[in-house]
């Protein structure tokens, strides 16, 4: 939240709390310096009942104006992938490992920067108390980020792609590809694979959740 200042305590999730209530002491977090240039603070979406949790790396451009997760480009390919594969986003709960849009200016845009390890670690409280809250029955981690941020700094989605982890949060966690990543590809014919795996680790989890 711009304008917060230094010297402000800062602030841990409280224990044991709903999600609104963690939402909103979110909004005061300063645990990392990346709240002081975003707009505002983007918590994670979605129903406490939600039985698939999709975690991705950190609010973008539209995120970060908007106020809700994956809204942008990488949210729309998402929402139609999740289309595909037959699931309702409204009973999805989205959220990302990191809550504040870290970004730098080239001109007048603001690009995309990835979050560092001190800025992922600062904002994984936040993370393990909405996994904590929802204790979903499928938890789906999308890309490098949000898999380390949970997983450990060694993890590597490539070298687990497919498997099925048993975590503290869920003991049904995949690990896939980020949406972004297949927006970035080089060709069209990567794009496509890409594709195909992210949308094959969804139904993973669908097939998961009915299990
Ligand atoms: N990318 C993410 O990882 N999360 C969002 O909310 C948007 C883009």
């Amino acid at each position: 939240m711009p304008g917060l200042p230094r010297s402000a305590p800062n602030v841990a999730p409280p224990p044991q709390a709903d999600l609104e209530t963690l939402a909103e002491a979110a909004r005061s977090c300063h645990g990392c310096p990346l709240y002081e240039a975003a707009t505002q603070t983007v918590f994670g979406s979605g129903p406490s009942t939600a039985r698939l949790v999709l975690v991705g790396e950190q609010p973008g451009q539209e995120e970060d104006l908007e106020g809700a997760p994956f809204v942008g480009p990488a949210g729309r390919l998402l929402r139609a992938l999740l289309d595909q594969a037959e699931v309702d986003p409204k009973k999805v709960y989205l959220t990302n490992a990191v809550k504040h849009f870290k970004y730098k200016y080239r001109g007048k845009r603001r690009i995309h920067q990835r979050p560092n390890r001190s800025e992922v670690k600062a904002c994984r409280p936040w993370l393990t108390a909405e996994l904590e809250t929802i204790r979903p029955s499928v938890l789906i981690l999308l890309g490098a980020t949000a898999s380390q941020s949970l997983l450990g700094s060694d993890f590597r989605v490539t070298q687990h792609y497919g498997e099925v982890l048993f975590t503290p949060w869920c003991a049904n966690t995949l690990a896939t590809l980020h949406p972004s990543a297949i927006l970035r590809a080089p060709s069209r014919e990567t794009r496509e694979e890409m594709r195909s795996t992210l949308l094959a680790s969804l139904r993973r989890g669908v097939q998961l959740l009915s299990a």
